[in-house]
């Protein structure tokens, strides 16, 4: 038998950086995301009789063929496992997966790959016993402890993680543009996971979560506002902080590039020319993430094409 899922990745404007509980990725601080339903990964599960669980790229449509390091395996394994444990399965299985964009460079491989993981193993293993899929809430606390991020995958496009809660949350700007320039699409040197234990060495850490806390609340209200400047100002602020936990840390380490500089600083540029621009942030890497409101296509078009041709870097939209 096979079962198949798919889940969107979500960009983080209130990070996620830091763990109370690194067992079961209970965050230090609520982080709110947008879901970038475009960037999918997919994942199939076939039941078979070997005698452990083993991972295969999968070939779905135009997706680039996934190579996967073995330590990425096994935690992708081991998450298997732990859903398995969930629900009582001895079953094995042959997990295959795809991701529709770049994995492991800061754009949330690991957000939509452990919730499409979450969803088809929750499938099958249901299947298997019978019994009823648990509800929304119940997969994305499964899926958390495969990679906290991912949690936010369930739920689109608002998602506010705080605690033990994991919601929806209806704010305006429902669809909203994405681009990610990618400034370089190589592997990261620090993962996510390690960097979330390194950053407690830096001595900004110790206010990190109220000021963490501080802005969700600002940017929701601005956000409940349609004050799209301020929510910008904020997301900005944010990313920064969590950029300066990694190179505050000891030892430091970070993801900054030339790159990534040269397309913030032309997003200043368009923001002061034009009193209005987009939403820039950046995760655990150097690409540039960047939202547009639906009224701002031309903006986009015109930005897209800027990239590309000045910088002559790599621009992926949808
Ligand atoms: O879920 P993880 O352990 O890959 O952590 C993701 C952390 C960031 O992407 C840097 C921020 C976030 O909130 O998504």
């Amino acid at each position: 038998m096979k079962w198949f899922a798919q889940a969107p990745a979500n960009l983080a404007l209130i990070k996620y950086m830091g763990k109370l509980d690194p067992k079961s990725n209970i965050p230090s601080n609520a982080s709110l995301s947008y879901t970038l339903d475009h960037l999918c990964s997919f994942v199939e599960l076939e039941q078979y009789d070997g005698a452990e669980d083993i991972w295969q790229p999968l070939e779905y449509h135009d997706c680039v063929a996934l190579e996967l390091a073995p330590a990425a395996i096994s935690r992708f394994l081991a998450h298997l496992q732990c859903v398995k444990n969930y629900f009582n399965c001895d079953d094995h299985f042959i997990v295959r997966s795809a991701n529709n964009f770049l994995s492991d460079c800061g754009l949330a491989s690991s957000a939509s790959s452990f919730a499409a993981l979450t969803k088809v193993a929750v499938m099958a293993c249901c299947d298997l016993a019978k019994r009823e899929v648990p509800t929304i809430y119940e997969q994305a606390k499964l899926s958390q402890l495969g990679s906290g991020s991912s949690c936010r995958s369930f739920f689109t496009p608002w998602a506010l993680w705080s605690g033990n809660e994991i919601a929806a949350v209806d704010l305006p700007y429902q669809n909203l543009l994405h681009m990610v320039v990618v400034v370089d699409a190589l592997a990261k040197k620090v993962s996510s996971s390690s960097a979330h234990q390194r950053v407690s060495s830096s001595l900004l850490f110790i206010d990190r979560a109220a000021r963490a806390e501080q802005r969700l609340e600002h940017l929701v209200h601005k956000l409940q506002m349609h004050e799209w400047e301020a929510a910008s100002v904020i997301v900005w602020q944010e990313f920064w902080d969590m950029h300066a936990l990694f190179e505050t840390a000891t030892p430091p380490f970070g993801y900054m590039a030339p790159g990534s500089l040269q397309i913030l600083q032309a997003v200043r540029e368009v923001w002061c020319s034009q009193g209005d621009g987009p939403i820039a942030t950046m995760d655990a890497g150097p690409n540039v993430h960047l939202l547009f409101r639906s009224d701002q296509q031309k903006l986009y078009d015109d930005l897209k094409l800027y990239f590309v041709t000045d910088y002559e870097l790599l621009s992926m939209s949808f």
